[in-house]
């Protein structure tokens, strides 16, 4: 049986779409949607698509996508759902799609797993002292099979999580087939699957603090120069999450002196200047924001989209809606 599929679009950068899109997933979206995946627009006033704006019913978003502007919004009268193939909605999508009563959804559920993978391959590296005993067999160039070394391992760590997130909660979700002694701050989330603590309590009392809330007014500097000052010697800040939750200037005083470590995915700023010294310290091991979806980790957000307008099609309710009202306190 056929059922009338909605006129839909692509709207992001044109590079990501063979990735996002792959052969399996681009039948998928295809089978519930009259679209050209060929045709990724990167500008809503692109003239290749004005005759299709007036039809246009779903708008499959991405990474560049510009936002939806009250132009835009005009020009497409019937639009009933935004699909964002990527995270965060806030850089495009505007109050007035809401306002209008368009639904949106968001791949950020599938783009927390490849976060949350990365961070616990940190934390486990980290417990097991390997970023720094690295360091020391490049210096040394030698090491004893036999030697102890009685600071390190991951049998009962104690892990602080800064944020129940969606990548928070799939992170608390990983440890807990492993043996950490896991602990949350969050002042929002209604329900925790670990015990809670207050935020200078769980930086006192862990080995590896593992970074997760959104950057919002609130978490701006949320790790001070105060507040990095608890961390216990020889603890581990770990920040996948936004590179303004932290004091860089304060962040990097106490990495040069060597009491804690960090791994740090992200920065403020971003990049940062090529003299940084971030990019000298042993005790810093630096990624350049590649926690997120990556290479063929795209396609998993792909198929988000494509779940969700199976859904549609199916007159089921969305599977990640995005509502206005919760963008405050969400990446
Ligand atoms: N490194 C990367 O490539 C990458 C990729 C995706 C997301 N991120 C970042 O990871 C973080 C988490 O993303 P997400 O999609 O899981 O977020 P999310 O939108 O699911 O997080 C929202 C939740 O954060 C919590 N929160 C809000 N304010 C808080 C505060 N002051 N203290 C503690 N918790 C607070 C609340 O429980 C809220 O519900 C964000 O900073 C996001 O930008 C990074």
């Amino acid at each position: 049986m056929t059922h009338r599929r909605p006129k839909a679009l692509l709207a992001m950068r044109r590079a990501y779409v063979p990735q996002l899109f792959p052969d399996v997933v681009r039948a998928r979206i295809e089978r519930h949607a009259d679209i050209d995946v060929a045709l990724a627009v990167e500008r809503l006033d692109d003239p290749r698509v004005a005759a299709l704006l007036p039809e246009l019913e779903v708008l499959i978003t991405g990474w560049g996508c510009p936002p939806l502007d009250d132009a835009f919004l005009r020009s497409a009268p019937r639009l009933g759902a935004v699909l964002h193939a990527a995270g965060s909605v806030k850089a495009h999508v505007t109050k007035a799609v809401w306002d209008r009563g368009i639904a949106v959804a968001s791949a950020a559920e599938a783009n927390a797993v490849p976060v949350a993978e990365y961070t616990l391959g940190a934390i486990l590296l980290a417990g097991k002292g390997a970023f720094r005993l690295r360091e020391r067999y490049r210096g040394d160039r030698t090491f004893t099979v036999a030697e102890v070394v009685p600071d390190v391992g991951n049998h009962g760590r104690r892990v602080g999580v800064v944020g129940a997130s969606r990548i928070g909660r799939q992170v608390i979700s990983h440890l807990s087939r492993h043996d950490f002694e896991v602990r949350l701050y969050d002042p929002y989330a209604t329900t925790a699957p670990v015990p809670r603590l207050g935020l200078e309590e769980l930086l006192a009392t862990s080995d590896i603090v593992s970074l997760h809330a959104p950057a919002t007014p609130e978490t701006h500097h949320l790790l001070d120069r105060d507040r990095l000052a608890l961390l216990p010697d020889g603890a581990v800040l770990i920040n996948t999450a936004q590179g303004s939750l932290i004091d860089t200037r304060a962040l990097v005083d106490e990495l040069k002196s060597g009491r804690i470590s960090a791994v740090l995915d992200v920065t403020s700023p971003e990049p940062l200047p090529g003299h940084s010294v971030l990019f000298e310290l042993p005790n810093v091991f630096l990624t350049p924001h590649i926690a997120g979806s990556q290479g063929n980790e795209l396609a998993r957000m792909g198929a988000a989209v494509a779940d969700e307008l199976e859904r549609l099609a199916a007159g089921l309710p969305l599977l990640h809606p995005i509502q206005y009202r919760d963008l405050d306190n969400a990446a």
